[in-house]
């Protein structure tokens, strides 16, 4: 059964400015340092324990065994930081026309000195907010090593679960050490997490982390490693990229097989819910709480923001660069009467269809082989 948007995002409109600001309000906790959602999924035994049916997943997890790196020796933390080093990436972004020239903006009275601080601040959101994903992609690949039914899948998500701890691990330290403290989550991410975990079908679990939360991260630990020069951040995103592309590529080779397999309904509902993580997360890249943070009249910015045109959402586009090509790598795309393609169309982020897909990127992100440093990535999102 066909769902609607409302079914889907709780709203009628992706763009409904008061719907989003209501979610962005309620963070009823906080306040609290733990939260419990409902994990409804069955544990799963398998016992054909041939290893390397699966040989691509196999190859996988022989590489990940090899690249794993240690988050306390390999990074230099006696770095000392400076915040506004790291922001070239604010500057770029955010000094766009309609937000500053427009003399009715609430920020049009800002001058260099306040889009320097505003930098800072965004840049402990953003990263704050990553923390909170890695935390949620700890959690997804353990409840992945338990649903999964396939052992070459249980092995390599099993690495999976040493990598997302290592995440975890920097971006709070990072945040804590060198930016002086973190955000809480943000709403949105948390609907969206909750719903991944929440969601019986192990399937599912992939398709929210790996292509949709580690698709976006991907491309945004991409972007923020070009434009930022702060020596101890720059190393620490090269390694977590090496991981996360291997944790996409994951994704993608599992649900492959998965979806060959699947009717026309059930794909329909995959398609339902990447569309309904994509508004999520677009959603909240909207940052409100920085907003709030200066006094900022939140609701304008946010009707702003959603409404600026597309050549001055560089960022917010490029978010969606590697989790399009992936979809339309695994057939969501067109399957059906081209659902998702429509959807994906109606949020301004279809152009990114045929930017290369995740399946087997990894060795171009590797620390040894890669040649991802010799990219310009910048350059890349500018043709898409
Ligand atoms: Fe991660
Ligand atoms: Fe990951």
């Amino acid at each position: 059964m066909a769902l609607t948007d409302r079914q889907i995002l709780d709203r009628d409109d992706p763009n409904d400015v008061d719907a989003i600001m209501e979610l962005a309000q309620f963070n009823d906790d906080v306040d609290s340092v733990i939260h419990t959602v409902t994990d409804n999924a069955d544990a799963i035994f398998t016992w054909n324990y041939d290893k390397g049916e699966r040989a691509r997943l196999d190859r996988l997890y022989e590489k990940a065994k090899t690249s794993q790196w240690n988050a306390t020796t390999d990074l230099d933390w006696s770095i000392e930081v400076d915040p506004y080093s790291a922001l070239e990436l604010q500057r770029e972004l955010l000094l766009n026309g309609d937000m500053v020239e427009d003399p009715t903006s609430p920020v049009a009275s800002w001058g260099d000195a306040e889009w320097r601080e505003f930098g800072v601040e965004s840049l402990r959101w953003r990263l704050s907010q990553f923390m909170h994903g890695e935390q949620g992609a700890l959690l997804c690949t353990a409840k992945i090593v338990e649903t999964v039914p396939w052992i070459d899948a249980k092995y390599y998500a099993a690495t999976q679960v040493v990598d997302e701890a290592r995440h975890v691990e920097v971006f709070a330290r990072y945040v804590d050490e060198k930016l002086g403290g973190g955000y809480p989550i943000n709403p949105h991410l948390r609907l969206l997490l909750d719903d991944i975990i929440n969601d019986s079908r192990w399937d599912m679990t992939y398709l929210g982390m790996q292509i949709m939360v580690e698709g976006l991260a991907l491309a945004a630990f991409g972007f923020m490693h070009e434009f930022t020069e702060e020596p101890l951040l720059k190393k620490l995103l090269r390694y977590v990229m090496s991981d996360e592309a291997r944790h996409v590529a994951f994704g993608v080779l599992s649900l492959q097989e998965v979806y060959a397999e699947m009717t026309g309904p059930e794909i329909r509902e995959r398609q339902e819910f990447a569309f309904e993580a994509a508004v999520r997360m677009r959603d909240r890249f909207l940052q409100q709480e920085v907003w709030e943070h200066f006094g900022v009249d939140t609701r304008e910015m946010v009707v702003r923001l959603l409404n600026a045109p597309e050549e001055a959402k560089v960022f917010q586009r490029m978010l969606f660069s590697k989790i399009v090509p992936n979809c339309r790598k695994l057939g969501l795309l067109d399957a059906g009467d081209g659902w998702l393609r429509q959807k994906f169309t109606e949020i301004g982020v279809i152009e990114f269809e045929h930017m290369p897909d995740t399946g087997a990127e990894f060795i171009d992100y590797d620390i040894e082989e890669g040649t991802i440093d010799q990219r310009d990535l910048h350059a890349e999102v500018g043709a898409g």
